[in-house]
């Protein structure tokens, strides 16, 4: 199966070479190529370039006219737990009312309140409602996604979450990397035996989870309130011996060690980082930790932003998420978590996209087939309305301008004819 693309206003993300990530200055290069054209064939991008030399369109090949629309890699979405049941506005209201993220936490609302939901939930229930929020994220232009358990806490619900991710693998078009996030609270039932937790994550789960080979990554809650350095190191130390490769949540609430810990363990990833100072960006460069920044949940908890900026002078590279979740960022959409880079961030357009696509795919273990425009990669792309600009795509921070996504060379989604998936 081949498809041409043609009659774009600009193909974006355009790489040569097969580039694991970009860092520092180079974060504010964005290679394009005006009203180029681009080859599909069996799903990989075939080639591309500018128009002149836009192959003749043969009638074997079908043509796909871009309207003058940019046509970008898909996102990649490092970061979500978009696998929940239910919703708790209710939370938000009392936030908003003056609760902090920790108080509701505490009273037994945030994570233990979904995990109450989820447990009541069948496993059949859960992937429908986590389907839709799949297909959203497709049509506002995703092509691959990290999705976390987390909401279980218990062993048997740990694995229905698993399955649930599973299945949205097998049955989406969407490209999918699981990560189990046991340690994502302590339960109520363990409050004052937090070892005991501890002990039925590393004995319990995280064999149960190996045995069948539901996840690709272990993450961990490493943070105030939550999971101290020490328990963090006794459940990564516990998922390498079943080569699970830690990306983990740390520094979102406080200097709580958690980059440092991440670090150590050789996580792929270290996400959210509000709480990253001198010592952290010296222990990020040259680590192979890909900084993945969360804006949603900064903005939608009315919390400090990590300093993004500082990251990129001290020459680290930075991937950004939606963090998709029912407590701290109800929301997948990563063009609006791209115009928050900008806003919220100070990032420029370029380092905003490189962000959300190149730098995204190596923090989901993706770099190689995802991320860019390059042959050989996936064809996962998304074609917009006719745009000025790139700039224009976190400029218009309240417009849906994804037209046309492609995955695996297919079209997914159309606005004009209506989703396909
Ligand atoms: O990434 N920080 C921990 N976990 C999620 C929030 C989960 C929730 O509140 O349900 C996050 O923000
Ligand atoms: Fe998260």
């Amino acid at each position: 199966m081949s498809l041409i693309i043609h009659n774009t206003g600009m193909l974006v993300q355009t790489r040569e070479e097969n580039l694991a990530f970009t860092a520092g200055k180079d974060m504010a290069v964005l290679p394009v190529i005006e009203n180029g054209w681009l080859l599909i064939e069996d799903g990989i991008i075939a080639g591309y370039g500018p128009p002149e030399t836009l192959p003749r369109l043969s009638s074997d090949i079908p043509g796909l006219d871009a309207g003058g629309g940019y046509v970008f890699p898909a996102f990649c979405d490092p970061h979500t737990h978009l696998v929940y049941a239910g919703s708790r506005e209710k939370e938000y209201t009392d936030k908003i009312r003056g609760l902090s993220y920790e108080e509701i936490a505490r009273r037994g609302g945030g994570i233990l309140n979904s995990a109450k939901l989820l447990h009541e939930t069948s496993e059949d229930e859960l992937f429908w409602q986590s389907m839709e929020r799949v297909r959203e994220i497709i049509s506002f232009g995703t092509g691959a996604v990290e999705i976390k358990s987390g909401y279980g806490l218990t062993t048997e619900d740990e694995i229905k979450m698993l399955r649930v991710i599973r299945r949205i693998k097998q049955e989406s078009p969407i490209s999918v990397k699981a990560t189990f996030l046991g340690a994502h609270a302590i339960p109520a039932l363990y409050r004052d035996n937090r070892s005991a937790y501890v002990d039925l994550i590393v004995n319990e789960m995280i064999p149960a989870v190996a045995a069948e080979r539901l996840a690709d990554y272990i993450d961990v809650f490493c943070d105030r309130g939550f999971f101290t350095v020490e328990e963090t190191a006794r459940i990564l130390e516990a998922g390498a011996r079943y080569g699970l490769k830690p990306k983990i949540h740390a520094n979102e609430l406080d200097y709580s060690g958690g980059i440092q810990a991440g670090v150590r363990h050789g996580a792929l990833s270290v996400d959210h980082l509000e709480f990253t100072g001198e010592e952290e960006i010296s222990a990020l460069l040259g680590s192979g930790a890909m900084p993945t920044l969360l804006p949603g949940a900064a903005f939608f908890l009315g919390m400090a932003d990590p300093p993004a900026r500082r990251m990129i002078e001290a020459g680290l590279p930075v991937a950004m998420a939606s963090d998709y979740n029912p407590g701290s960022s109800p929301s997948g959409n990563m063009k609006l978590v791209v115009s928050l880079g900008c806003i919220r961030l100070r990032l420029l357009p370029e380092e905003a996209i490189n962000a959300v696509t190149l730098n995204a795919a190596y923090a989901m273990g993706l770099s190689e087939t995802h991320g860019s425009i390059t042959v050989g990669k996936k064809a996962n792309l998304f074609i917009t309305k006719k745009i000025p600009s790139y700039g224009y795509l976190p400029y218009a921070y309240g417009s849906n301008l994804v037209e046309t996504v492609i995955l695996n060379g297919e079209v997914v989604f159309d606005r004009a004819a209506g989703n396909r998936q």
